[in-house]
């Protein structure tokens, strides 16, 4: 496997105090990131004010992921706390392409960082207008594309299948120019089959892993509890499985490899890019400590000069 430490990696230079990751014309000072839809920056900047600017938690932002057109998200309740974990079934409330082109990107362009806009739609239509839409403006640094939804012509999930996921890459990368992340879903058989397939259709880098499918029961009643009756599980409870897919996926892959899944230190940060990842996004953690993301950071840096040179299979 291409195991990417200090040296190894082709993606970073040695230049900062942290290697720069290069994903495409995507320059990240430093490897720590969000996880779309776990921080909101326009919300953060309210509360923080221009303090949120001067100590940005990350070397970009991950924007909640918009789809072309407005969505209520789903019925409450929508949140499900688990042993070291949380499921959540927000259903990306968003206000659709042009709502965010409109009211939200101006105040995202004024973060300290590069944009990256996190994308998703149920069939390649509505994907072209989205990659058309944000790729042509100035503002956006790179567009993830979320894979995990339902194509409605197959009723698949296009991230769970290799060949939607390599038809959908095909389609969307003649059109902009701007680096493709690939946000890998872990409800699959073989992820590892899933981001090959986003490389050969043109992908610059691929992220993992999004929420596992979880439901949870109202033990009053026996029923489902989340209004939408199944969620998404992410949090501490997930960053075992996250670790050993990304492994899988790195060995697979030439991109880079943005990993995440329960990260609340810097320690687990390092186990995520000694098994791979050149960079790691902080999720669920943001939702208790909105400066969780800094601090792993902090302790990442700390911890970069013990690092031991891992290459595992
Ligand atoms: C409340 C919540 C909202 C999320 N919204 C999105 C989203 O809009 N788009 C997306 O790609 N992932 C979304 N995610 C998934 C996270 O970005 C991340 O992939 C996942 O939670 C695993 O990381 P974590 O365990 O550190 O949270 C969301 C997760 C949570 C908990």
């Amino acid at each position: 496997m291409n195991g990417r430490t200090s040296g190894s990696d082709p993606h970073t230079d040695h230049s900062g105090t942290f290697d720069v990751v290069e994903i495409g014309s995507l320059r990240l000072e430093h490897p720590v990131l969000n996880g779309s839809g776990t921080f909101d920056a326009i919300a953060a900047r309210r509360a923080f004010g221009d303090a949120l600017l001067e100590r940005f938690p990350f070397s970009a932002f991950v924007s909640k992921t918009i789809t072309p057109e407005p969505r209520a998200g789903n019925p409450p309740p929508r949140l499900f706390e688990t042993p070291s974990g949380m499921i959540n079934s927000i259903g990306l409330p968003n206000k659709g392409l042009d709502g965010f082109l409109r009211d939200d990107l101006p105040q995202l362009a004024e973060l300290p960082v590069p944009l990256v806009v996190s994308v998703m739609a149920t069939d390649q239509e509505g994907f072209r207008s989205l990659v058309d839409g944000v790729g042509s403006r100035d503002e956006v640094a790179a567009i993830e594309l979320n894979v995990s939804c339902p194509n409605v012509k197959s009723g698949l999930i296009v991230g769970e299948q290799p060949a939607e996921t390599m038809a959908l890459c095909e389609a969307l990368r003649p059109l902009t120019e701007k680096p493709l992340i690939v946000k890998l879903t872990p409800n699959t058989a073989d992820p590892a089959a899933v981001a090959v397939a986003a490389e050969q259709g043109g992908a610059d880098a691929v992220s993992l892993i999004n929420t596992l499918r979880a439901t949870a029961l109202d033990p009053a009643t026996g029923t489902a509890w989340l209004g939408a009756g199944s969620g998404g599980l992410s949090g501490p409870a997930v960053r075992p499985i996250a670790l050993d897919q990304v492994r899988r996926v790195a060995g697979e892959v030439t991109v880079p490899v943005i990993g995440m899944g329960g990260i609340e230190t810097g320690s687990d940060a390092l186990d995520f890019l000694a098994l791979g990842a050149s960079a790691v996004a902080v999720g669920t953690a943001s939702f208790r400590d909105p400066g969780a993301g800094e601090r792993v950071r902090i302790e990442l840096e700390a911890l970069r000069g013990q690092a031991p040179a891992l290459h595992l299979n």
